[in-house]
C-alpha cells in the first residue's frame, strides 16, 4: 500500500508521520519512510535547487518540472520497487502537492501538472491520501520563512489550501481530510482509523 500526507506549511504533518511511526513500530508493522522533494540522492539535490532562495527567477514551468524529475526518481528507484515487493510505503507529500502549489497557487492549472507528472500518476498513484486539514491562517504562526516555497504570500498559500480541498473533492474519497485537534495525539488517533479503514495499516 501507498500512503501519502498532505497539507498547508506547518500544519503538523512531521508530528504526525512520526506518531505514525511510532503506532506502526509499537504494533510491530514495518514501513518505508520518504519524503519529496527528495528521498533519493538525485531528489535531494534537485530538493536544493528548487528550494534555494536564491533562485528567485525561477520559471513556474521549471519549477513543475524539477519537483516532477525529483518524483520520477523517487518512483523508479524506491517507491515501484517496494510496492513491488509487498512493502508499505509512506510518503510525506507526492504529486497532490504540486496540484495545489503549482497547478492552483501558480496557476499552472491541474491539468497541465497532472501531464508533467503523467509517468508517475500512470505507476504510481497513492492508495490513501491524508490531508492535513488546516487552513494556512490558523497555522502560519509556526512557519519558518526560510526556503523559497515558504516564502511565498499568504495569498499563494491560501491558493495551496484551496486546490488540496478542490482535489480532494474530484478524489472519489482516495483524499481523505483529518482536521487537528488541539490535542496532537487525538489527531493521530483519526489518521491511524482513517488508515486502518483503508486497509493500509492494522
Ligand atoms: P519541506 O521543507 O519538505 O516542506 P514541508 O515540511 O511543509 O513538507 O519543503 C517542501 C516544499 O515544497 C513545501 O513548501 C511544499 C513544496 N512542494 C511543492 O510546491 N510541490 C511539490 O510537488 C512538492 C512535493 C512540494
Amino acid at each position: 500500500m501507498f500512503v501519502t500526507f498532505e497539507g498547508c506549511e506547518g500544519v503538523g504533518k512531521s508530528t504526525q508521520l512520526t506518531f505514525l511511526k511510532e503506532y506502526l513500530e509499537k504494533t510491530g508493522q514495518k514501513a518505508l519512510y520518504i519524503r519529496e522533494p527528495g528521498s533519493t540522492d538525485i531528489s535531494e539535490q534537485i530538493r536544493k535547487v528548487i528550494l534555494d532562495p536564491k533562485n528567485t527567477e525561477m520559471d513556474p514551468i521549471t519549477e513543475a518540472m524539477l519537483y516532477a524529475a525529483s518524483r520520477i526518481q523517487l518512483v523508479k528507484q524506491v517507491i515501484k520497487p517496494a510496492l513491488e515487493r509487498g512493502e508499505l510505503v509512506i510518503c510525506d507529500r507526492y504529486v497532490d502537492s504540486s496540484i495545489a502549489y503549482q497547478g492552483y497557487a501558480r496557476n499552472l492549472g491541474a491539468d497541465t501538472i497532472k501531464e508533467i507528472n503523467a509517468i508517475a500518476i500512470k505507476e504510481c498513484m497513492p492508495d490513501i491520501t491524508i490531508f492535513i486539514d488546516l487552513k494556512p491562517q490558523d497555522s502560519w504562526r509556526k512557519v519558518q520563512l526560510e526556503d523559497r516555497m515558504e516564502k511565498e504570500s499568504r495569498d499563494f498559500h491560501n491558493k495551496v489550501y484551496d486546490g488540496f480541498v478542490e482535489e480532494m473533492k474530484k478524489s472519489g474519497g482516495r483524499i481523505v481530510a483529518v482536521k487537528p485537534d488541539i490535542d496532537k495525539k487525538v489527531t493521530s488517533r483519526k489518521i491511524i482509523e482513517e488508515l486502518i479503514k483503508a486497509g493500509a495499516i492494522k
